[in-house]
């Protein structure tokens, strides 16, 4: 929906609230300042001005015991086309004989659920209450149509169905069900219904049919009740009155094959059993298109297609035997005339020819014991074949209706069982009739006219007036005509005009139909309702036959002719007749007529009998149900739409006992309940009396409807009931009950749902509990496992450590095996990273040789690692500090200053020395060089000097000059002192000319100079380290001296002495 429409919809339904609020308001206010009336007024005025007309409800009648007033009212109201009217919830029909608008889908939806007086009079108003009460109070309804012939009660069930099958919930099922609903009423129709001359489409049965609902107010089933079909039509009708509609249907509609195959003609002339009444065609009625109707109806029911044929053949059957013709032999017994007919017939139901003739023509009579077949008369022999077409009829109409309940039986029984089932009863009857010739069957529906009137009364006028008086209600009596004088006349044991019949049917002797209206003289010869030729006065004698007796009805006197009553009511039919239908190949005749039938020798009961026993129990069926009622008036005997035949109409209003409901109605209360089921119903609506009642009834019934705030006026509370006087009060507290149903059902819910969440969640939390308990119990069974492992090991490892000492066995071997594990895993952990860490774990005693190893390879291993990182640069270095490392370690003071200071590769480059002392090395190539101080021999001068290293000597530079080379060769060795100073001397040999004797030098890098020369010159042996003194030669015979002493500062300088002094600081103790 969009929401442009949604908007709409809710302004629209808002004013509806607001319209509504209003009207209640408004009632009010009318109801204090008018009283009584003034609310039916009200709920007047809140209809359409249309239906203002007159007054929807008698009850609101200006003068209600004035029957000009009431007919006035229902004249206002036909001109209008109103035809419906309430007296209070009964509902008065007025047949409009012509269609009105008012049975469309919007009107049913407009009297869906809403309250009785909200809406104007209607068929479906009716129809809802009654649903509504069935769903709401869980009490079986019935509705009852009743009104003379045509007055329109077929009509009114038909509305009443139609309603249901529209309005109520449906699923698939359903559906079929309600299709069959409505279908079952062509078919019925069409074999039970005729023209009459007071009605085109008169039931010529009563029916009673119940329809089940399911606990959701669905239609699931149905039932029907069929009483009493009037069978003499099929083989007579009156002047201007027709057979059975099916007949003409048959003729009219059905196709060219299927006459040819039943063997009949389109015309219904032909037969004499359509011909009686001289009137074939009736306008009103479309026979062909009828006929449509009732094949798809039939299909729809369930009938299959050879039940359709086989059905059809029976009627085309009854068709041909009417035909039948007798002729009289000299003997006098009759023979059959026509054998066409004959054969037709035997070929549709499947019966010998030559036996049904037989059968139709004879008679068995047993004599002396045995079997005689006895001819009949001609006139004998056409009653039988009239006996036979009427069994067959009817029998054939009870199978029809049997089959359509077994089509709409509700099959899931279980879901039916009586707390959930609930049943609306339908009662449409064949209405009160009076003809010019009234028989047996005008008789027996007047009966049934009178027993429905009494049962009207008993449940509206005398119980309702008992109930006030039972109840101790203040009350003044209204006086009605009580018909069950007459029914006693009709129905009493012995004494009854039904037993005196049936006295003379069974009577042996020769009775006639005119000994039972003479004994009938005799017996109930002076009763007020019933009189003779005889015994009446000249006036009556002259509109009587001789033949006729009559009833004073409730609705009028009837004369009824007594021929045929005997006959009829005795209703026979010859043995051999039913034997042959016995042996039928049709498979409905075999189950119409049953084979025991043959055997049973216990006479069937009579008509009338039969009859009275089903009304009877009807009537029980009735009574057990909560009646609604429809009163149906037919406006004038022409059939006629706008005609209002007033003498006609007062006629019915009296007979219906209208006025006297009126009265009742008037002076009485609408509504009234047992108090334990009104307190039931409305308790929720006042706190005292929510959710339960402790205290009497009538005490919470009056605090409940204080709460309500009922003015006194408005209700009345008797001895077990409460009587409430105005729907509207009703309607009030009901429209209360509906509000109030909403929050209790929310409360029911959220009480459902908390109980059910809770429910939902002790069962999780049950169920955690036990995943919980198994899982601490696995985790508790682990932990006391590990435990247990864990003491184990930690034995085994005491045990271990005591036999530690021991050889492997198995007490100690976990022990030795995790000492040596341990060792070996804190092994890997520490290893030494370095080669000069050396620390390493002490291993167990028995691993003392494998950490051996290990440490070894470690070593080699860090060793291998180290060399392969280790670069040529610093493997000369080191090779270089290795050497020195040789020559002065612990030797030499300053050694241990030496260490950390790398050797330079030189420490004079090519720039820093003159060309020409390069150029005078020529090829020999320059290795080391380094800046010094040399001494002189003599005077100890300290002189500038460049020290140089080449591959085969040690040169001495001043500037550019080479003042002295030392081969290596000749260099005999080196001295230096044990201290920190840097002197050194190279020491020659002193025969050598070239030289001038030892060299006295001093280094800043005394270390690296002297660890380089040694390198250069190979004389890494030849470094003597002197702790005291140097002796050196300087020249040939020369010597000098130098003399080394610790000192605090580097002091060199010539000694008196004649030495050389060397103080040099102490860097290291020794
Ligand atoms: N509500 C209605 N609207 C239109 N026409 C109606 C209505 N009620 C009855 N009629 C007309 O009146 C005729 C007779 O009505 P209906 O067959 O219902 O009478 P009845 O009371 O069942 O009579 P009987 O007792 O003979 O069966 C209908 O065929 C129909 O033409
Ligand atoms: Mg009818």
């Amino acid at each position: 929906m969009d929401l442009s429409k949604l908007g709409d919809l809710m302004r629209k339904t808002q004013s509806a609230i607001v319209e509504k609020e209003r009207l209640i308001k408004a009632m009010d206010d009318i109801q204090s300042a008018v009283g009584v009336d003034g609310v039916r007024a009200m709920m007047e005025s809140a209809l359409t001005a249309r239906d203002r007309v007159g007054v929807q409800d008698f009850v609101l009648l200006e003068n209600h015991t004035s029957e000009v007033a009431f007919i006035e009212n229902l004249r206002k109201r036909f001109k209008e086309n109103l035809i419906y009217t309430y007296i209070s919830s009964v509902l008065v029909s007025v047949n409009p004989y012509k269609e009105l608008e008012i049975y469309t889908k919007q009107h049913m939806e407009r009297y869906r659920g809403v309250n009785f007086y909200e809406v104007s009079p209607h068929i479906y108003a009716v129809s809802d209450n009654a649903y509504r009460s069935m769903r709401t109070e869980r009490r079986d309804q019935c509705i009852l149509i009743s009104g003379e012939s045509g007055a329109g009660k077929t009509e009114a069930s038909k509305k009443v169905l139609q309603y249901y099958a529209v309005t109520c919930p449906a699923s698939d099922h359903v559906q079929t069900v309600k299709d069959r609903l409505l279908q079952s009423n062509p078919v019925l129709e069409a074999f039970g219904n005729a023209k009459t001359l007071r009605n085109d489409n008169s039931s010529r049965f009563g029916k009673y049919m119940d329809i089940q609902f399911d606990f959701k107010g669905a239609p699931v089933g149905g039932h029907i009740l069929n009483y009493l079909l009037e069978k003499s039509r099929v083989v007579h009708q009156s002047h201007g009155e027709r057979n059975f509609h099916i007949f003409y249907q048959l003729i009219e509609g059905g196709e060219e094959d299927l006459l040819r195959r039943l063997g009949l003609e389109r015309n219904t002339s032909q037969y004499q059993y359509l011909v009686k009444g001289n009137c074939p065609k009736v306008s009103s009625i479309n026979d062909r298109s009828d006929w449509k109707v009732v094949l798809k109806a039939l299909t729809v029911i369930g009938f299959s297609d050879d039940e359709v044929e086989e059905l059809l053949n029976i009627i085309a059957s009854v068709l041909h035997l009417g035909n039948v013709q007798f002729g009289s032999e000299d003997s006098g017994s009759a023979w059959i005339t026509s054998e066409t007919q004959i054969r037709y017939m035997s070929r549709l139901i499947g019966v010998d020819v030559a036996v049904l003739k037989e059968a139709l023509t004879h008679k068995k009579i047993i004599a002396k014991g045995e079997e005689l077949m006895s001819p009949l008369n001609q006139e004998q022999a056409a009653a039988a074949r009239d006996a036979l077409s009427k069994a067959v009829y009817g029998r054939t109409f009870s199978w029809l209706v049997n089959k359509i309940n077994d089509s709409l039986a509700f099959k899931d029984d279980s879901r039916l069982s009586s707390k959930n089932a609930s049943v609306i009863g339908l009662l449409d009857i064949y209405g009160f009739e009076v003809f010019q010739n009234n028989s047996f069957e005008q008789f027996c529906i007047n009966y049934c006219n009178e027993k429905l009137q009494q049962l009207f009364i008993e449940l509206t006028l005398k119980s309702e007036q008992d109930e006030y008086e039972a109840e101790g209600i203040t009350w003044e009596p209204v006086q009605y005509f009580n018909n069950k004088i007459i029914c006693d006349l009709v129905e009493e044991k012995f004494k009854g005009i039904i037993s005196i019949l049936d006295e003379e049917c069974l009577r042996p002797g020769d009775a006639t139909d005119i000994t039972f209206l003479e004994k009938l003289e005799e017996t109930v010869g002076g009763h007020a309702h019933f009189v003779t030729h005889k015994l009446a006065d000249g006036k009556t004698r002259k509109v009587m036959g001789r033949e006729d007796f009559r009833l004073l009805h409730y609705a009028g006197e009837v004369n009824y002719n007594v021929n045929g009553f005997l006959d009829k009511n005795n209703d026979l039919l010859f043995r051999n007749l039913k034997e042959v239908m016995c042996r039928s190949e049709n498979k409905i005749l075999t189950q119409c007529f049953d084979r025991e039938e043959l055997t049973d020798k216990k006479r069937p009961e009579t008509t009338a009998t039969q009859f009275k026993t089903s009304l009877a129990k009807l009537m029980e069926i009735l009574m057990s149900k909560e009646p609604s009622y429809v009163r149906c008036i037919k406006p004038n005997d022409a059939k006629q739409a706008g005609r209002f035949d007033e003498v006609l109409i007062r006629h019915q209003v009296k007979y219906l006992g209208l006025m006297e409901n009126l009265r009742v109605r008037r002076a009485g209360f609408a509504y009234r309940r047992r108090y334990e089921i009104f307190l039931q119903r409305y308790k929720s609506l006042c706190p005292e009396t929510w959710p339960s009642w402790n205290g009497r009834l009538v005490d919470g019934v009056s605090t409940l409807v204080k709460h309500l705030g009922y003015k006194p006026e408005e209700y009345k509370l008797g001895r077990s009931k409460i009587f409430i006087r105005f729907p509207k009060t009703l309607f009030a507290t009901e429209d209360a009950l509906e509000t109030r149903k909403h929050s209790i059902a929310t409360k029911l819910q959220s009480a459902w749902k908390g109980y059910s969440q809770k429910t939902k969640y002790r069962k999780l939390r049950s169920n955690a509990i036990v995943i919980q308990a198994w899982w601490r119990g696995i985790l508790a069974c682990k932990k006391a496992q590990r435990r247990r492992q864990a003491a184990d090991t930690i034995r085994k490892f005491i045990k271990g450590f005591i036999y530690r000492h021991q050889p492997r066995c198995p007490e100690n071997e976990y022990f030795l095996d995790y000492v040596r594990y341990s060792f070996l895993m804190k092994l890997h952990r520490s290893l030494p990273k370095t080669v000069l860490d050396k620390s390493w774990p002490t291993p167990p005693p028995a691993l003392a040789e494998a950490s051996e190893h290990l440490r070894k390879m470690c070593m080699q291993n860090m060793v291998w690692k180290y060399c392969k990182s280790i670069s040529p640069e610093w493997k000369h270095q080191m090779e270089q500090k290795m050497v020195a490392s040789e020559i002065f370690k612990d030797k030499k003071d300053n050694y241990p200053q030496s260490v950390p200071k790398l050797f330079v590769g030189t420490r004079l480059n090519g720039e820093d020395i003159n060309p020409k002392v390069l150029q005078a090395l020529g090829s020999e190539k320059m290795k080391y060089a380094i800046p010094v101080t040399k001494y002189d021999r003599k005077g100890y001068k300290a002189r500038s000097r460049q020290l140089l290293l080449t591959a085969n000597c040690v040169v001495i530079v001043e500037e550019a000059k080479l003042k002295q080379r030392v081969d290596y060769n000749s260099l005999k060795g080196i001295s230096v002192s044990s201290l920190s100073d840097g002197v050194f001397v190279l020491h020659v040999p002193c025969e050598d000319n070239k030289q001038k004797g030892d060299v006295v030098l001093q280094s800043e890098h005394v270390i690296e100079t002297l660890t380089k020369l040694a390198i250069c010159a190979d004389k890494i042996n030849s470094i003597n380290i002197n702790p005291g003194s140097i002796t050196f030669t300087g020249g040939p015979g020369k010597e000098g001296i130098i003399d080394f002493t610790a000192g605090s500062d580097l002091l060199i300088a010539k000694a008196k002495n004649g030495h050389l002094s060397v103080t040099a600081p102490r860097l290291n103790s020794r």
